[in-house]
């Protein structure tokens, strides 16, 4: 898949908005990921306000990209009724990474921003959103046109990898 090997975290965009066709097919990647017993833990918030675009960026000292980018996403985790509540955090990342890989295909640069288990991060949007006990907040994402073309790092180490057990024998 050319989007994985595409994707890298993208910090500068330009002014361009985002249509919301495009927003809309990111966040449709994003609930096509799998969670545990298919439980589906996440809800989205879509922000382009820039006053509570700034009151999120104060979760945390990475925030830069949100701080620039045109429009973001807060992905939150539902904390009620979860069969499986030790997998959340799992489905919540591959929802995550689903709207990283999207958004490559989309033309679009994003960049993850961590947020859970981080309580002070998560206090802050808790309360810059208002809400509620039910729904938790995991990760935001940052949006938007990429200011100049991205250009991914390839990561592959054959040294990381073993056949039939581990460690690696020299043959
Ligand atoms: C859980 C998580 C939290 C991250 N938090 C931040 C962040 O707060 N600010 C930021 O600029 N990048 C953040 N990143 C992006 C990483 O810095 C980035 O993925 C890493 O340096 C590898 O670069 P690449 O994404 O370009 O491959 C985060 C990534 C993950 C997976």
């Amino acid at each position: 898949m050319n989007e994985i090997f595409k994707r890298t975290s993208v910090r500068q965009f330009t002014d361009r908005l985002v249509e919301s066709e495009k927003i809309e097919q990111l966040l449709k990647a994003g609930m096509q990921a799998p969670s545990a017993g298919n439980q589906q833990p996440w809800e989205f918030v879509v922000i382009d306000d820039p006053q509570l675009k700034d009151a999120l960026c104060e979760a945390s000292p990475y925030t830069g990209p949100l701080k620039r980018s045109p429009m973001g996403i807060v992905a939150l985790a539902r904390t009620n009724d979860m069969r499986f509540p030790e997998d959340v955090q799992s489905d919540m990342s591959a929802a995550t990474q689903n709207i990283l890989l999207e958004a490559v295909s989309l033309g679009l640069g994003a960049c993850w921003l961590g947020v859970f288990p981080i309580q002070e991060r998560m206090d802050v949007i808790t309360e810059a959103l208002k809400l509620p006990n039910t729904v938790a907040p995991f990760s935001m994402i940052a949006v938007g046109y990429p200011a100049a073309e991205a250009e991914a790092t390839l990561r592959y180490d054959a040294t990381r990898v073993s056949y039939n057990g581990y460690p690696r024998t020299a043959s």
